[in-house]
Order: structure tokens, then C-alpha cells, then sequence
């Protein structure tokens, strides 16, 4: 089996869906905390699938993550679990570090140990995935060249110095010990499944229920979009193929301001859900910006395509559209998140 870690959130849950929807792979033990950005209803389609086993616990577990290793004899472990959003880690940075940089050293150590008693060929065919970002990079100038493996890592955020910090510790734990590791830096993802806290989901739930769409500072910031089912493809090519201790940068060619980013959101809802009275854009409103919010990100993704072959199948504006009807097709899914802990999170950030 494969242990995934963070199955149940937004990437982790896509991945764990696109990997067993093919009946000739292995099972996934998948081990998610369920915080706040967990859910058990993206993977509600599992119930009866003896090949999903799911386990509630924590990736700073040592003995638990040991103990899974052993009893599933696994084979390679994925690490999605993080805390993942940019304004919480400024509103309470704590969570970011126990979990992104402490949680993934126990990780790695629990790793450490159960691999370094494979015995051949089982220890060779071993792989440990870092997921990480692009955010690790820092910001870019308009005209600087997109973000490639050799880049500098300047982080500007809470949450992506803990990922970068993490990203060092699985370097080091393959360059000192050996562990068979690759890790992957992604751009901004989007799609079914994610938590309505994050902008594209936040703005279509925003725009159906009437309320505004909230624009930090000019809108003007960058990022380079990704289909998450893209990404997940990504992740399944680098592990059956990916090279030992290698990064790989994971984007989708597609910048694009925050601002033009919730227009086209808008004129996809104005054609699918028409509003008696005007276009949803009316809804769009400017707040304050993030403090030290990163201007422009933007990868390079010639490493993975040339190496790999992978190219992202999703243009922005076909992933768009399939991810607004996901939305307007699931709202059962979405009457689930929208709980209590997520309206306190509004109330505090806007
Ligand atoms: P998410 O916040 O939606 O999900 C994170 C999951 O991890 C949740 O299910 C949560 O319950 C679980 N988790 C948190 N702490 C845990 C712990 N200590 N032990 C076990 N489980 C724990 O995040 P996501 O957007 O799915 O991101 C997944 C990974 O991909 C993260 O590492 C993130 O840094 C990275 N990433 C995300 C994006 C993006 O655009 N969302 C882009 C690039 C990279
Ligand atoms: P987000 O989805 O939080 O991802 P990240 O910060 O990891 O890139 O935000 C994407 C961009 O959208 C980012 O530049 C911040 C901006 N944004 C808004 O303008 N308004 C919002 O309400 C949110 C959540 C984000």
C-alpha cells in the first residue's frame, strides 16, 4: 500500500479519489488529522472500498506513523498534511510550525527508521513525496523569469517559511541519511473539493449567496494557476519516475491577476446562474491588502515536461468553468464545510 498523508483535505482528497478510481493500484492508507480543512465528505464515494483505510492522527505521531509503515508494509509515502492557508498563518502562525516543520521532522524520522530495515529490493523501489509550494520562492518582479528549481528560497509568509523549512529538512534527511526523497513545488491549485476559505471557492459561494467578493488591496497580485487534477497527475508521474533527491517545479502556465481571476469567475456565473438584476462583478468589492502580501508568482515547469513528459491538460478557462459547475453541482458538500468554526473565520478576517 501507499500512505498518504492530508487525504482528506483539498489536493490530498483529489489524489486519493484519482488514484483508486483506477482498480489496478494498490489501496492508501490515508492519515488526516481533521482539522478544520479536513473533511470526510470529499471522500464519501470510499465508504465501501476496502482499499481506502482511513486513520484519524497526526503526521508529529512518530509512533503511529511507524506503526502504520510497518502494518501496511509501504511502499512509498505521499506528504499532503499541512497547514495550508496563507491568512491564518498571519493571523496565528503557531499551527504552521508544529505542524509543517515539526510534524514533517517526525515524519521523516518515523520514515527514517522503517526504511532503514528494508531489506533489498523493497528499500531501493522506496519513495517519500514532499508536497511543498511555490510560495517558497518568495515574490516575483513583473518582468523576472518564472520560478525554476535553482531559484533562492526567500520565503515572505508564516506558512511558506514553514514550508520552506520543511522543504530543508527533507533535503538534509536525504543528503545525510540517504532516504529515497523528491519533493514537488506547486503554484496555486484549484478545483472540486477545496475549502471555501481560499479565494476561487470564497468567491463563487460569495457571489451565489449575494454577498460581496472581497479584492485585497488593487487585485493586481499574480498567481499561476493550476487544475488540482493536474497537479495529482503530476505527483503520480513523478513518483513512478521522478529522480532521487530531485525537485520538480509543478505549474500551469497560466498567470493571472487576482483581479481578472474573479471577473471571469463573474461572467461564468452571469452565463450559468443568471442574477435577476445585473452581473455578479456588482458583488466585487477592494479591501485592505494582506500585510506582506507576495506580488507575482510564476513557475517554470520546462523541468517536469522534459524529464517526465507531464504537461497540465487544463487550460485556466476550461478548469475554471468545471470547477464553478462542480460547485453549483455540489452543494451538499459545501452545506458540510460551511460550519461553525468557518463563519467565526469570516467574521475574523473580513
Ligand atoms: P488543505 O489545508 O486543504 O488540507 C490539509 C490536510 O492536512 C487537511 O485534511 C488537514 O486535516 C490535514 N492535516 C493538517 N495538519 C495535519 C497533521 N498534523 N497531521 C495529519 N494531517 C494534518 O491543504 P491543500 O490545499 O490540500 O494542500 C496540500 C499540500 O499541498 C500542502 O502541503 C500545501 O502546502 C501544498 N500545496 C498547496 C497548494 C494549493 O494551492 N492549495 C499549492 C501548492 C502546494
Ligand atoms: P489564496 O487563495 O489565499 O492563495 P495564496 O495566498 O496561497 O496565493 O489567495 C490567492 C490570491 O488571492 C492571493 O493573492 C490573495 C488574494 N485574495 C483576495 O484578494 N481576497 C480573498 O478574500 C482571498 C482569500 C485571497
Amino acid at each position: 500500500m501507499i500512505l498518504v498523508t492530508g487525504g482528506a483535505g483539498f489536493i490530498g482528497g483529489n489524489f486519493v479519489l484519482d488514484w483508486l478510481s483506477d482498480p489496478s493500484r494498490e489501496g492508501i492508507v490515508n492519515l488526516d488529522k481533521l482539522t478544520y480543512a479536513g473533511n470526510l465528505d470529499t471522500l464519501s464515494s470510499l465508504a465501501d472500498d476496502p482499499r481506502h483505510v482511513f486513520i484519524q492522527g497526526d503526521i508529529a505521531d512518530y509512533a503511529l506513523v511507524l506503526n502504520l509503515l510497518k502494518k501496511h508494509t509501504i511502499r512509498a509515502v505521499i506528504n499532503f498534511a499541512a497547514e495550508s492557508h496563507v491568512d491564518r498563518s498571519i493571523h496565528g502562525p503557531s499551527d504552521f510550525i508544529q505542524t509543517n516543520i515539526l510534524g514533517t521532522f517526525q515524519l521523516l524520522e518515523a520514515i527514517r527508521a522503517y526504511w532503514s530495515e528494508l531489506k533489498s529490493p523493497d528499500k531501493e523501489a522506496f519513495r517519500f513525496l514532499h508536497i511543498s509550494t511555490d510560495e517558497v520562492y518568495g515574490s516575483l518582479g513583473p518582468s523576472e523569469a518564472a520560478f525554476s528549481e535553482l531559484n533562492a528560497y526567500e520565503p515572505n509568509s508564516p506558512y511558506s517559511a514553514s514550508k520552506a523549512a520543511s522543504d530543508h529538512l527533507v533535503r538534509a534527511w536525504h543528503h545525510t541519511y540517504g532516504l529515497p526523497v523528491i519533493t514537488t513545488n506547486c503554484s496555486n491549485n484549484y478545483g472540486p473539493y477545496h475549502f471555501p476559505e481560499k479565494l476561487i471557492p470564497l468567491c463563487i459561494l460569495n457571489a451565489l449567496a449575494g454577498k460581496s467578493l472581497p479584492i485585497y488591496g488593487d487585485g493586481q497580485q499574480i498567481r499561476d494557476w493550476l487544475y488540482v487534477k493536474d497537479h495529482c497527475f503530476a505527483i503520480q508521474q513523478v513518483l513512478e519516475a521522478g529522480r532521487l533527491g530531485q525537485t520538480y517545479n509543478v505549474g500551469g502556465w497560466n498567470e493571472k491577476p487576482n483581479l481578472a481571476v474573479v471577473q471571469t469567475i463573474c461572467t461564468i456565473l452571469d452565463e450559468l446562474r443568471p442574477k435577476d438584476n445585473g452581473s455578479y462583478a456588482d458583488q466585487i468589492i477592494f479591501i485592505k491588502d494582506r500585510p506582506g502580501h507576495d506580488r507575482r508568482y510564476a513557475i517554470d515547469a520546462t523541468k517536469i515536461e522534459s524529464e517526465l513528459g507531464w504537461r497540465p491538460a487544463e487550460t485556466f478557462e476550461s478548469g475554471i468553468r468545471k470547477t464553478i459547475q462542480w460547485y453549483l453541482n455540489n452543494s451538499e458538500w459545501v452545506d458540510g464545510v460551511v460550519s461553525g468554526s468557518y463563519r467565526d473565520w469570516l467574521e475574523k478576517q473580513y
